[in-house]
């Protein structure tokens, strides 16, 4: 599979970044075709907060699960076909297997917690080749300078998780300005698309 790397550079400050605009304008549009196909019939949001990405994948996907330890789903976000669940990743227990796995904003918590573990749970529950898209933030947060995600991403160990094999990497590069945060702040947002691949075949 061949990567491919997006850098999109914006010269003026985008007060709507992380807003599920500001996704549905830069971010997917990078990734849709990674992630969307009619093959593609049930999608885990993991960690899905109130389960505002409905709104974008509703539909693309039959059944949505979004799964969250703490947040409930908004009821602007009850299409018909979302189930809601509370429950931490290593709780969740199911007999499906899913297409498509996302992770928007919630990666960078999981991993300091499961570090690896979190990928041998998403091999559990993905069908063969179906695909985890991870999505988080490389700077803006400053707690993040001593993130395990950070360093789990920075030191290469991305090339080389077991079971899966790296589909697609898309970064983007904001600068936040002073009229939008106070001061200049350059951001830059990364989603990377993985495919479950049987553990050994590489
Ligand atoms: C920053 S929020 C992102 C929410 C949503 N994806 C969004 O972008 O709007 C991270 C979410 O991950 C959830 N979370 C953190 N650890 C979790 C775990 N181990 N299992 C399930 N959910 C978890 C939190 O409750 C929180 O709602």
């Amino acid at each position: 599979m061949q990567r491919h790397y997006v850098k999109v550079k914006y010269k003026n400050g985008d007060k709507r970044l992380r807003n599920l605009n500001w996704y549905n304008d830069n971010v997917i549009p990078k990734i849709e075709q990674y992630i969307r196909d009619d093959s593609y019939k049930k999608m885990l949001d993991l960690g899905a907060g109130n389960g505002r990405f409905c709104k974008l994948f509703h539909n693309w996907y039959e059944n949505i699960i979004c799964l969250d330890a703490i947040d409930e789903l908004d009821d602007r976000y009850k299409y018909c076909n979302i189930t809601h669940i509370k429950k931490h990743l290593h709780e969740f227990e199911t007999t499906e297997l899913f297409d498509i796995v996302i992770s928007i904003a919630s990666f960078k918590v999981m991993y300091e917690y499961y570090e690896d573990k979190f990928f041998e749970f998403i091999h559990k529950i993905l069908r063969k080749n179906g695909r985890l898209m991870l999505e988080f933030h490389l700077s803006y947060d400053r707690t993040f300078k001593d993130s395990k995600a950070l360093a789990w991403f920075n030191n290469g160990k991305i090339s080389n998780v077991k079971g899966f094999e790296i589909i697609s990497i898309a970064e983007t590069i904001c600068l936040k300005t002073p009229r939008a945060c106070g001061f200049n702040l350059l951001i830059q947002n990364i989603v990377i698309v993985l495919e479950k691949i049987e553990v050994g075949e590489k």
